[in-house]
């Protein structure tokens, strides 16, 4: 099967970013990463995907004001003149519109740092330790039109300990994340699991274990 193109789309730090391109650079992944894009040119992942060799662009939002369509419109461009057939959302802080979405149905992933559908939007860590579960982690999914609620592709879990503060969780989901985001990119890229019907297909290989990480003590 051909390599798939990814493009990442970030706003910020890119370590989610990171990890995608560190695992497409092994020969055997389904995937390269052909482009990063940001809606931010401050953004500190441009940095460190230029300094790994990938093409970036900065698509800002601020240039088209309120005109949403106008903004992804110049982003799909940047994303066709690419010839991307995969977009990875990494800490892409802007709501995209139905558009965009139906434009990329089945081949736009977003990683969410929660157990979906818990804690769906912001600051998930701080409302995951108000509300006291003892067990968090992250989840990667298909984007749907609705926030944070497109089929589940893979999770991981980690435990919420008591000394923890929401930094402290945050950075202990991070590492949780960094290994799920491209383990959910390679089975999508190898057709191993697609979304049919707003639902995730599976197949037998890919849900032998492969689809829930075991909690990561420590
Ligand atoms: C991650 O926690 C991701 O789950 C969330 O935003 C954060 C982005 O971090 N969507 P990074 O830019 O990938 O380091």
């Amino acid at each position: 099967m051909a390599r798939k193109r990814g493009a990442v789309l970030i706003s910020g730090r890119g370590s989610n970013m990171a990890s995608l391109i560190a695992a497409a650079a092994a020969s055997d992944y389904p995937a390269d990463i052909a482009l990063v894009v940001s809606n931010r040119s401050d953004a500190a992942g441009l940095a460190r995907a230029q300094a790994a060799g990938i093409d970036t662009a900065v698509v800002s939002h601020r240039d088209f004001g309120t005109n949403r369509e106008a903004f992804e419109q110049a982003m799909q461009d940047t994303l066709e003149r690419h010839r991307v057939d995969l977009v990875c959302l990494a800490g892409f802080m802007r709501v995209l519109t139905p558009w965009f979405i139906r434009r990329w149905e089945g081949a736009l992933l977003n990683i969410h740092p929660s157990l979906l559908p818990a804690f769906k939007g912001l600051d998930t860590h701080a409302r995951a330790l108000a509300a006291g579960v003892r067990i968090h982690g992250a989840s990667v999914h298909f984007v749907t039109a609705e926030l944070d609620s497109g089929p589940i592709i893979m999770q991981a879990a980690v435990p919420v300990l008591d000394r923890d503060t929401p930094d402290s969780l945050a950075a202990r989901v991070l590492t949780a994340e960094h290994r799920i985001y491209p383990a959910a990119l390679k089975l999508v890229c190898e057709q191993r699991v697609r979304m049919v019907d707003g639902r995730c297909a599976v197949d037998a290989a890919a849900s032998d274990g492969a689809m829930l990480v075991a909690p990561d003590i420590g």
